[in-house]
C-alpha cells in the first residue's frame, strides 16, 4: 500500500478496472456465458425451477379464462333467473379458479426456495473459482492490480451478478411467459382490445427504454464509485498511523468526502431515473385501463363485430377479464422494466468477474520434481514415501527412464538478464555460482536488485536471457512447487495470518509437530519472547501480527522458515528489525540447521554478511565486485568504503 494519503483518491484507490464509461451496452455474449455457467452449476435443479417459474405464470394467467365463464353464467342468470342451473355451473369454475391459485401460490413457493438454494449456491461457486484462479496467477499480476479492485470484484461485482441471477433472470423469465399468455387469451377475446392493449404497452417500452437507458448509465457509474471509495477506505486504514504522524486526518477526510460525493452523486442521479419510472408506468397502466373500458364500451354500445381467435360475440364478460388481463399485462411489463438496470449492472460486473476468469494463469511447464530421498554410501538414490531429511530431483526422460539427482543446493546464475516491465532492465548479466554449503550474501544500495535476484531463484519472476542452474538442473523444467519447497524463504516483508503463533510457524510446514515448530522457534531465537507471551503458543495473531513487535514478527518468520527445514535458505532482510545480540543467536542457530546447505542472505547491516563464504556487490543491477570479507577490503573498493562508512555511522 501506498503510504500517501493526501494523494488524489482517484489515483490512490481503484475503481473496479474496465468499468465501461459512457452509455452502457446489452453484451448479450456475456449474458449468455452467465446463463452458460448458471445452467452447468445445477444442471439438475435449474430447469425444475424453470418448470415451476413457467407453471406458475401459466397457472397465474389462466384464471382470466373462467373469470370470462364466470361472468357469463352470471349474465344467463340474470336474464334465466334459474338460480339452481348457475350454480351447478359455477361451482366448479370456482373450485377449478381457487385450485389454479393454489398451485400457483405452491410453485411459486418452491421456485423462490430452491432458487435461493441455487443462485446463492452459484455465486459461491464462482467465488470460490475466482479465488482458485486468484492462487494460480502470476504475481506480476497483484504488481500491476489495484489491490481495492480485485477486492470489488469478490464483493460489488458478485453482488450484482446476485442481483442477476437471483431477480433479473427470474422476472424475465416468469414476466415473458405471463406476456404471452395473456397475449393469447387477450387474442382469443378481442382483437380490437388486444391492439388497444399492444399500443400502450408499446409506449410503456418507449418511455423505460428512455428513462431505463439513462438510469442504467448512473448504476454502472455508482458501482465503479462503491469500488473507489471502498479502495480508499481500505488503504486509509492501513495508513492510519502514517495519517495521524503527519497530521494529515483533514486532507484524507477531503479525499474521502471527494469519492464519497462521486458516489452519492452517481447514487442520486441512478435511483432518481429509476424511481420516476415505476410512477410512469403505473400511470401509464392506469390511463391503459381506462382506455380499454371506453373503447369496450363503446364497442359493446355500437354492437360491432367482435373479431377475435375464438369468435366470440362482444359482451361484458369480455371485457371484465379484459380489464384484469390489462393490469397483470402491464404489471409484468413494468416488472420486466425494472429489471433493466439489474441487467445492465450485473453484465457489466459479471464482464469484471469473467475477465478474472479469464486470466492466463501462471505457466508452470517444470516436471522435474522433488522427492525424499535414501542414498546409500555408493551415492545410489532411491524414492522414499516417508521423511527422510535428504531429497532428490526426480527427473523423467523422453524415452521413459528417471534418472534421480541429489538435492544439494548448488545454484548457478549464469548472465542473468532481467526486467519487471518490458523496457526497464533491473538485472544485468549477473553470475553467481553458491556451491552446497556456502552462504553468499548480496550487498548494495537500496533498489540495487538484491531481493529481485532471489525473486528470480524461486520463479516468482521469469528470467529475460541467461540461465538458471539449481543442482545443474535448468530452473525451467523443475516444477514451481516443488522448486519453491526446496527453497526455504524469509522474506523481507513480513506477513503473519489469523491464528495462533503455532500456526503461523506452522505454516512453514503443515505436518510438523507442536515439538519441531518449538525447535524451530528455539533455533531461530524466538521461544524466549513467545513463551512470555500472555498465552505463549497459543497467542493468536491478528492483523498482520499488529499486537507484536516488528522484530518479533521476523523471528517468527524465521522460525516458519526454519521448520520447514529447507535444503537452501533465503533471507532477506530476515534480522533487520532484530538487535545484534538475538541476531547472533539467530546465526548461531542457523549455522548448525545450515550445515553443509546454501543459504543466501541479504543484509545491509554488514556485520551479518561478514563471515559469507562469497560476497556480492551490486550496485544498479550489476555485480561490482565480488569475493570474501578480507578479499573485499583489501580491494577497498564500494565494499570497503559500505563497510568503513557503516562503521563510521555506528
Ligand atoms: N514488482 C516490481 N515491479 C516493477 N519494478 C520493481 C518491482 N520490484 C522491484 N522493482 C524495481 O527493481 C529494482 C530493484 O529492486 P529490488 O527490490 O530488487 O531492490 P533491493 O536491492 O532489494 O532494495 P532494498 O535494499 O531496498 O530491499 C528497483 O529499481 C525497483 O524499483
Ligand atoms: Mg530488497
Amino acid at each position: 500500500m501506498s503510504s500517501k494519503p493526501q494523494a488524489s483518491p482517484a489515483k490512490t484507490a481503484g475503481a473496479p478496472s474496465g468499468a465501461p464509461a459512457g452509455k452502457p451496452k446489452l453484451d448479450i455474449s456475456i449474458l449468455k456465458r452467465i446463463i452458460r455457467a448458471f445452467l452447468k452449476s445445477y444442471p439438475k435443479l435449474i430447469p425444475l425451477v424453470i418448470f415451476c417459474i413457467i407453471f406458475s405464470a401459466v397457472a397465474a394467467s389462466l384464471p382470466a379464462l373462467f373469470t370470462q365463464n364466470i361472468v357469463s353464467i352470471i349474465e344467463k342468470w340474470y336474464i334465466t333467473r334459474d338460480w339452481e342451473g348457475a350454480k351447478a355451473e359455477i361451482l366448479p369454475k370456482i373450485i377449478l379458479l381457487v385450485g389454479m391459485y393454489g398451485l400457483s401460490i405452491l410453485s411459486s413457493l418452491a421456485y423462490t426456495q430452491i432458487g435461493a438454494y441455487i443462485t446463492q449456491g452459484f455465486l459461491c461457486k464462482m467465488r470460490c473459482a475466482m479465488f482458485d484462479k486468484m492462487q494460480d496467477l502470476p504475481l506480476n499480476f497483484f504488481d500491476r492490480k489495484k489491490h481495492g479492485d480485485i477486492m470489488s470484484v469478490y464483493t460489488n461485482d458478485i453482488d450484482t451478478l446476485r442481483q442477476l441471477v437471483s431477480q433479473a433472470i427470474p422476472t424475465l423469465l416468469q414476466a415473458g411467459v405471463v406476456v404471452t399468455a395473456v397475449l393469447f387469451i387477450m387474442l382469443y377475446f378481442s382483437l380490437w382490445l388486444t391492439l388497444v392493449v399492444v399500443a400502450g404497452v408499446l409506449a410503456i417500452l418507449f418511455v423505460s427504454g428512455k428513462i431505463g437507458g439513462g438510469s442504467a448509465k448512473f448504476f454502472v457509474r455508482q458501482q465503479a464509485s462503491l469500488g473507489r471509495a471502498e479502495g480508499y477506505i481500505q488503504e486509509m486504514m492501513n495508513g492510519q498511523r502514517v495519517i495521524k504522524v503527519f497530521n494529515h486526518e483533514e486532507q484524507s477526510q477531503k479525499g474521502f468526502d471527494e469519492v464519497n460525493n462521486a458516489l452519492y452523486n452517481d447514487s442520486f442521479k441512478a435511483h432518481a431515473f429509476a424511481n420516476s419510472l415505476g410512477p410512469i408506468i403505473f400511470n401509464i397502466g392506469n390511463l391503459l385501463y381506462v382506455l380499454v373500458s371506453v373503447v369496450g364500451g363503446i364497442l359493446l354500445l355500437s354492437q360491432a363485430k367482435n373479431v377475435s381467435l375464438s369468435g366470440m360475440a362482444f359482451s361484458v364478460s369480455i371485457i371484465v377479464p379484459f380489464l384484469g388481463m390489462t393490469k397483470q399485462f402491464t404489471g409484468n411489463v413494468n416488472q420486466v422494466a425494472q429489471q433493466f438496470n439489474s441487467l445492465i449492472m450485473g453484465m457489466a460486473g459479471a464482464g469484471r468477474v469473467f475477465a478474472l476468469l479469464d486470466r492466463e494463469p501462471e505457466v508452470d511447464d517444470g516436471y522435474v520434481t522433488l522427492v525424499n530421498a535414501v542414498i546409500d554410501e555408493n551415492g545410489n538414490i532411491t524414492e522414499s514415501e516417508k521423511r527422510t531429511g535428504r531429497w532428490a530431483w526426480k527427473h523423467p526422460h523422453g524415452d521413459g527412464t528417471i534418472t534421480y539427482t541429489e538435492l544439494k543446493g548448488d545454484v548457478l546464475l549464469e548472465d542473468v538478464d532481467f526486467s519487471y516491465i518490458e523496457g526497464k532492465q533491473v538485472l544485468y548479466d549477473i553470475s553467481v555460482f553458491a556451491k552446497p554449503g556456502q552462504k553468499v550474501a548480496f550487498v548494495g544500495a537500496t533498489g540495487a536488485g538484491k531481493t529481485t535476484i532471489t525473486n528470480l531463484l524461486n520463479r516468482f519472476y521469469d528470467i529475460s536471457d541467461g540461465k538458471i542452474r539449481y543442482d545443474g538442473i535448468n530452473i525451467k523444467k523443475i516444477r514451481k512447487a516443488d522448486l519453491r519447497r526446496s527453497l526455504g524463504i524469509v522474506l523481507q516483508e513480513t506477513n503473519l495470518f489469523t491464528g495462533t503463533v503455532m500456526d503461523n510457524i506452522r505454516y512453514g510446514r503443515l505436518d510438523a509437530t507442536d515439538e519441531e515448530c518449538i525447535a524451530a522457534a528455539k533455533m531461530a531465537g524466538a521461544d524466549s519472547f513467545i513463551t512470555r507471551l500472555p498465552k505463549g503458543y497459543s497467542t493468536e495473531l491478528t492483523n498482520n501480527g499488529s499486537n507484536l513487535s516488528q522484530g518479533q514478527r521476523q523471528l517468527i518468520a524465521i522460525a516458519r522458515a526454519a521448520v520447514a527445514d529447507p535444503p537452501v535458505m533465503i533471507l532477506d532482510e530476515a534480522t533487520s528489525s532484530i538487535d545484534t545480540r538475538t541476531e547472533a543467536m539467530v546465526q548461531a542457530g542457523m549455522d548448525k540447521l545450515m550445515e553443509n546447505r546454501t543459504v543466501f542472505v541479504i543484509a545491509h547491516r554488514l556485520s551479518t554478511v561478514m563471515n559469507s563464504d562469497v560476497i556480492m556487490v551490486l550496485d544498479h543491477g550489476r555485480i561490482i565486485e565480488r569475493g570474501s570479507h578480507s578479499d573485499l577490503i583489501a580491494a577497498k573498493g564500494t565494499y570497503y568504503r559500505l563497510y568503513t562508512g557503516s562503521f563510521d555511522a555506528d
